[in-house]
């Protein structure tokens, strides 16, 4: 029977130090650097980004006044503030701070709803490699008709749908770890958030992704689990699926490697500046990543539905 809420996440806790197949070397050691508690707690070292729970007056405040350049990038879209609100929101029921990492996602889907309108109840919003649940949690606020699916390595999936449950007490959470389970899942009204262990996410050709969105994930899998993503993505059921894609040029794998096609309808491609800054309390207080070598690309269009067996990804513009 299909595992939900409480017997769905207790499962991927109790699962979450097994081995998996689709982790990378970076990310079979790095998982191991930390464990997680059922409140969502971190203990140890994790490269997931942060949620911070000290939330303060004084560091909402210093947050937000720091915040002050980045937000600006996000000017030029028309519901940046709407979302960037959404956010705050979503962080205060979730008890974390609303730091950089949160703000970054905030501005993620201010651009894509700059382009495209998550309507169409039937089609389903994805997200590989989430954080904390933040772009899942940002997805059920902005777009509650559409089901959202997370597809994680098992300890992070648990981490994101507690973070989920957080934000929504009343939301259906589900678990599918099979064909039959993941038609279900779609088909029943009452869930409405869907998990899927990265080692299942062959399952995922068989959902309508009207949406997906990866921001610093792909970067950490190794070149051959990217493309059976993008596969996923190219043969789904939905007549058009949209992919924002947010990595570093160059990590364990690289972003001009991953299997583009010149048939996708892009309508940003470029540095993503909001990735390129950071802030802390030494001075000049605000940092400029290396240019060179931690330079983080963003491209958000329309992929081309064909098999990627058949795509040439050669073709394709590179970042200057
Ligand atoms: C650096 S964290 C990024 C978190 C968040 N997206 C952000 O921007 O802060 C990388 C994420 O990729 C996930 N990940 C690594 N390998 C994966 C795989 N094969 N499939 C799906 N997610 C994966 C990790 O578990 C983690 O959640």
């Amino acid at each position: 029977m299909i595992k939900k809420d409480d017997i769905a996440i207790r499962y991927l806790f109790d699962q979450g130090d097994e081995e998996e197949e689709s982790r990378s070397v970076y990310w079979e050691y790095h998982i191991r650097e930390f464990s997680i508690d059922m409140d969502g707690l971190i203990h140890g070292n994790s490269t997931l980004g942060s949620a911070p729970k000290a939330r303060s007056a004084l560091r909402r405040f210093m947050h937000r006044l720091m915040q002050t350049p980045m937000r600006r990038l996000g000017d030029k879209y028309q519901f940046s503030a709407e979302c960037e609100k959404q956010g705050r929101r979503i962080a205060a029921r979730q008890g974390r701070l609303f730091n950089l990492d949160f703000l970054r996602h905030s501005l993620t889907l201010a651009m894509i709803l700059q382009h495209i309108e998550l309507k169409g109840p039937g089609d389903v919003n994805l997200v590989i490699g989430d954080g904390f649940g933040t772009m899942g949690s940002l997805f059920l606020e902005a777009s509650p008709e559409r089901k959202v699916i997370l597809a994680n390595l098992t300890k992070p999936l648990c981490l994101d749908l507690l973070y989920i449950r957080k934000a929504f007490p009343d939301v259906t959470i589900a678990l599918a770890s099979n064909k039959k389970e993941l038609v279900d899942a779609l088909s029943d009204n009452n869930i409405k958030v869907i998990g899927v262990q990265a080692d299942n996410s062959g399952l995922l050709a068989e959902a309508p992704i009207g949406l997906a969105v990866n921001i610093v994930s792909m970067q950490e899998m190794d070149l051959s689990f990217v493309s059976q993503y993008f596969d996923i993505l190219r043969q789904n059921p939905a007549a058009k699926t949209a992919f924002y894609c947010c990595n570093r040029r160059f990590k364990i794998s690289n972003f001009e490697e991953y299997p583009w096609h010149t048939d996708d309808a892009i309508f940003e491609n470029g540095v993503c500046e909001w990735s390129q800054i950071y802030y802390d309390l030494k001075a000049p207080f605000w940092h400029h990543r290396n240019r060179d070598k931690k330079v983080v690309w963003h491209r958000l269009g329309y992929l081309n539905k064909e098999p990627s067996s058949d795509l040439s990804h050669e073709q394709l513009k590179k970042p200057e």
